[in-house]
């Protein structure tokens, strides 16, 4: 069959079955295009609590999946590829966290959305990285435990030296990957590109940047940009996307290592086996795991 003609038979099943698909925006192009919703972790969540079908599947990793069964217990929730984790999700767990709650008792305990629907029962509020800041500055708080991404959370703190932030060791191995000497060799190839970089990657990445933001930051910056060229600093299907939609502007990735296995395992034949009721993993969470999370993922949407 051709990509065409699966794509096709995707948005046949789809219409039929009353089925909702939601990809981030770090799967293939041919996803992409046969997606109801598509943009960065928080735009998805905003999407997962809105879309009123009986069936959602969620191309993209585990924790987004259950951000959407926490959000719409009624509905099936279909992640398309089971072996889709987030390496970063699965670092911390809520046994572990609590006991460092213990140690720091009047932090309010801030986590990324990339975490286990587990662990979110322990913590106070969400963010992504496109939400994490304004959050985070909101908070009546002044002291933050920030968990799991460490480098995500050096951003936010450096922004907010008013607040006080307790990190931990814990990150994405994809952004983490990329080094400042590769900031050095791809911007004597690209003199004249702007360095456009995720805060997953490391404060010495992160600091020779010209625009730091999530990936929907990202891609609305290059695109508004009057640059030409530009150099991106996260997972590089975003570099394919803008050169897609921005064929007169020219994109260069980081680095050829800055690829999200995870992301990537999706493939357009496993969201048609989505469809046909063949293929992915329909999520399932006890309540008190749910309502657990769902406080945490409320406040996010509340405050975000
Ligand atoms: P955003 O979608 O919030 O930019 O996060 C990137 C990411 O690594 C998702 O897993
Ligand atoms: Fe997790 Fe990083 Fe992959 Fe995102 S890019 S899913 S944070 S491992």
């Amino acid at each position: 069959m051709a990509i065409k003609d699966i794509q096709e038979e995707i948005l046949r099943l789809k219409k039929e079955k009353d089925i909702c698909i939601l990809a981030h925006c770090y799967q293939s192009p041919e996803i992409l295009e046969i997606a109801d919703f598509t943009g960065d972790s928080f735009a998805l969540s905003v999407s997962a609590s809105k879309v009123e079908n009986k069936t959602v599947i969620m191309c993209g990793v585990r924790f987004m999946a259950e951000t959407c069964k926490i959000l719409s217990p009624e509905k099936t929730v279909i992640l398309s590829n089971a072996d889709a984790g987030c390496p970063m999700a699965e670092m911390m767990d809520k046994e572990t966290i609590s006991e460092v709650k213990e140690l720091y008792p009047e932090h309010t305990v801030v986590a990324y959305i990339n975490t286990t629907s587990e662990l979110k029962t322990v913590c106070d509020v969400c963010v992504t990285s496109s939400s994490a800041l304004k959050i985070c500055k909101k908070l009546d708080s002044d002291k933050i435990l920030f968990i799991p991404d460490c480098n995500l959370g050096d951003w936010i703190s450096k922004q907010l030296p008013e607040k006080e932030f307790k990190l931990l060791n814990g990150g994405c191995p994809t952004h983490a990957r990329m080094s400042a000497a590769d900031v050095k060799k791809a911007k004597e190839a690209h003199p004249n590109a702007l360095f456009l970089v995720h805060p997953e990657c490391k404060p010495e990445v992160v600091s020779l940047a010209d625009y730091v933001g999530s990936t929907t930051g990202i891609m609305d910056y290059a695109k508004k940009s009057e640059a030409k060229e530009f150099i991106i600093g996260t997972e590089n299907s975003i570099v394919t996307h803008l050169q897609l939609e921005c064929p007169e502007k020219r994109f260069y990735p980081l680095s050829k290592d800055c690829i999200c296995h995870n992301m990537k395992a999706t493939t357009l034949v496993d969201v048609l086996n989505c469809c046909k009721g063949t293929g992915g993993e329909v999520i399932e969470l006890d309540e008190e795991t749910r309502l657990g999370a769902k406080r945490c993922i409320d406040k996010m949407i509340e405050l975000g």
